[in-house]
């Protein structure tokens, strides 16, 4: 059964974003869903320490190893937040910046993301830019994003509600049967991406240091996608 993950930047478990994410996951029923909330993790602040830059992983013993897993098990990716003085909820940023090496090295490797927010008037915008740069820099592609504004009664409306969860629940279906794709944000970032890590591999050899200490170097070299001229033939590699 397709897995399908969801994580909620609010703590309020019955607030307005999950009342979104539910119209949603409520027509999902053929697929394992599981929805999170900040507080459901035990994860430290970032303090930082560039350990995960160089290691590939967070130095600080919590559950992010947990949440890394739920993220990169699931087929497809749900990440939404109420807006908070025009961005994300600060929980949601302080996670995210715990996996600050994933941009390295797109580490979702073109998993489908969904990006949702929910406001009460205003700065959606800046919610859902930012997630979606920070998930194209993790090499998710965004297939869908919506707003629900209070202010608006979209929530309690039954025709925008049903218009737009069937339109993110069509674009599920259909994203979740392929095999990860790759887009043309991705294609621009993986070819800065791969240029910074060809100029750390020959650092290496300059400096006769081993493959080890550059742990994003590491995972490049190692998923083979330093050797792929595109993201696109590099996925196609891997998944088909
Ligand atoms: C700390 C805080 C800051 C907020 N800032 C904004 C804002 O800048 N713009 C806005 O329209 N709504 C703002 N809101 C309202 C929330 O975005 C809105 O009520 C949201 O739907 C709450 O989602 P939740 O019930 O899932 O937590 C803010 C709410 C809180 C608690």
């Amino acid at each position: 059964m397709k897995k399908i993950f969801i994580l909620n930047g609010s703590r309020r478990k019955e607030g307005n974003t999950a009342k979104f994410i539910r119209s949603i996951s409520n027509k999902l029923n053929e697929f394992d869903v599981e929805i999170s909330h900040p507080q459901d993790f035990n994860i430290e602040t970032c303090v930082g320490c560039h350990q995960c830059f160089l290691k590939a992983k967070c130095v600080q013993l919590d559950d992010l190893s947990l949440l890394e897993e739920k993220i990169l098990n699931a087929d497809l990716f749900i990440l939404a937040s109420p807006v908070y003085l025009h961005y994300m909820s600060g929980e949601l940023k302080m996670i995210l910046d715990k996996f600050a090496w994933w941009a390295h090295t797109l580490r979702l490797q073109g998993k489908p993301v969904v990006l949702l927010s929910t406001c009460s008037t205003n700065g959606q915008d800046s919610v859902i830019k930012p997630l979606g740069e920070i998930m194209n820099f993790m090499g998710g592609n965004v297939i869908a994003t919506a707003n629900a504004s209070s202010a608006l009664d979209q929530l309690n409306n039954p025709d925008w509600i049903k218009e737009v969860s069937e339109e993110i629940v069509k674009r599920i279906k259909q994203s979740i049967e392929e095999p990860p794709q790759s887009n043309s944000f991705l294609e621009n970032i993986f070819t800065g991406m791969k240029i910074m890590m060809q100029g750390q591999a020959a650092y290496l050899v300059e400096n006769d240091m081993e493959k080890e200490e550059l742990g994003e170097l590491k995972f490049w070299e190692n998923s083979g996608m330093i050797e792929f001229k595109t993201f696109s033939d590099y996925l196609k590699h891997k998944y088909q």
